[in-house]
Order: structure tokens, then C-alpha cells, then sequence
């Protein structure tokens, strides 16, 4: 086990995060997506991200699979693990927060209580919380990546949806029905909340 640094303190800049978007003409902030694994997280952000390019807008994305491969390459699936998942997750993107960015997120982030840790870190105004409301059914028909067949013959345990928890958000600030809408109309749901809320203009 490692012992926790001391003897250290923060340092601010004296450039601030408004003057760093201000070029871009937009205010930073987390577009958190949440839902089932296969709801359609990251195909939606990657929409979204095409669209805020196409009107000026400096973004990026952070996906589950991908940072899984990376930064957080030593964490699974247990309750434990996906808290400290969220927890590095949104440290990362209030960093791109401060660099003066949109920071889209991409993981399933089951639990509520994780998710308003995040809220409370980045600041209420910042972080807005997509809901990407697919019923399990709906995804386990879909089942991209033959995961729910693999979880529901016991060869994935803590499965999300099938043997550990999803909480959806009780009050998401953008609420997306992927059964209802195409993705490039779930994508201008969201692009047109940032417009309307001030985000990018
Ligand atoms: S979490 O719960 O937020 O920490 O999960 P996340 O980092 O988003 O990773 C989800 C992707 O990992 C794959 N996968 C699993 N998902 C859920 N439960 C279990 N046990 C599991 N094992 C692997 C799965 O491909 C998820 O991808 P998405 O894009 O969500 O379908």
C-alpha cells in the first residue's frame, strides 16, 4: 500500500478557465451521459461531438471502454472499482473543465450517489446529466457486443442491469429515448439544451 503525499499545495494559475474558452465562444462544462451498457452512450456523444465541432465548439470525449484501457486499466466491475471509475473520471473532466472545454462523458455510472459526487466537484452549473433512457430489454436485444448473452449463461459476473444495479437518474437535466428517436435526433436534443442554456453561442 502507498502512503498519501504531504507537503503538497495547489497551485492556481493566474490565467483563468474564462479567458481559456472565451475563444472558442462557449463555457465550459460535463455533458454526463448515463445508462444500461448498449443504450447508446458513446454512438450519441460521438454524435454530439460532430455537431458541436460543425458550430465552433472545442470538445472532447472520455468513453468507458477506452479509458478502461488507459487510465483506469486496474479497476473492474465491483461496486468498489466503478466508484473509484466515476470518482478518476470526473477529476479528469474537471480538469478538461478548467482547461476551458466541453467535456463529454461516455460511461454507464450506475450509481447515483457517484454521479452527485461528480455534480458537486465539477459545480451544479457545469455538469449536466443525460440520461440515455433504454430499457434492458431494448439492450439486451441489441446486445452489440454479445455481453448480456455472456452475463445472462453466468460467464460475466456484477453484469450491469442483470446482476448489479443501474440507478437512473432521478431528475436527468436532458432525457434522451433512444427507442423513440434516431441518434442524430437524440444528438440535437442535446446540442439544442447547450444552445438555449447559454453553452455555446
Ligand atoms: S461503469 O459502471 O461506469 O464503471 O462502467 P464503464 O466504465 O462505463 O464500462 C462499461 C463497459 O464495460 C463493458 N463491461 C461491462 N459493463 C457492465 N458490467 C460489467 N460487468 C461489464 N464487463 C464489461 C461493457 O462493454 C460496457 O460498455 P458500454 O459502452 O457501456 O456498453
Amino acid at each position: 500500500t502507498s502512503t498519501p503525499a504531504t507537503n503538497i499545495t495547489w497551485h492556481n494559475s493566474s490565467v483563468s478557465v474564462q479567458a481559456r474558452a472565451k475563444q472558442k465562444h462557449q463555457t465550459p462544462m460535463v455533458l454526463w451521459f448515463t445508462g444500461l451498457s448498449g443504450s447508446g452512450k458513446s454512438t450519441i456523444a460521438n454524435a454530439v461531438e460532430h455537431q458541436l465541432l460543425a458550430a465552433g465548439a472545442h470538445s472532447y470525449l472520455l468513453d468507458g471502454d477506452n479509458m478502461r484501457h488507459g487510465l483506469n486499466q486496474d479497476l473492474g466491475f465491483s461496486a468498489a472499482d466503478r466508484e473509484e471509475n466515476i470518482r478518476r473520471i470526473g477529476e479528469v473532466a474537471n480538469l478538461f473543465v478548467d482547461a476551458g472545454m466541453i467535456v463529454l462523458t461516455a460511461f454507464i455510472s450506475p450509481f447515483r450517489a457517484d454521479r452527485e459526487k461528480v455534480r458537486a466537484r465539477v459545480g451544479d452549473a457545469a455538469f449536466i446529466e443525460v440520461f440515455v433512457d433504454t430499457p434492458l430489454a431494448v439492450c439486451e436485444a441489441r446486445d452489440p457486443k454479445g455481453l448480456y448473452k455472456k452475463a445472462r449463461a453466468g460467464d460475466i459476473p456484477d453484469f450491469t442491469g442483470i446482476d448489479s444495479a443501474y440507478e437512473p437518474p432521478a431528475a436527468p437535466d436532458i432525457h434522451l429515448h433512444t427507442n423513440q428517436a434516431d441518434i442524430e435526433t437524440c444528438a440535437q436534443q442535446v446540442v439544442s439544451y447547450l444552445d438555449t442554456h447559454g453553452f455555446i453561442r
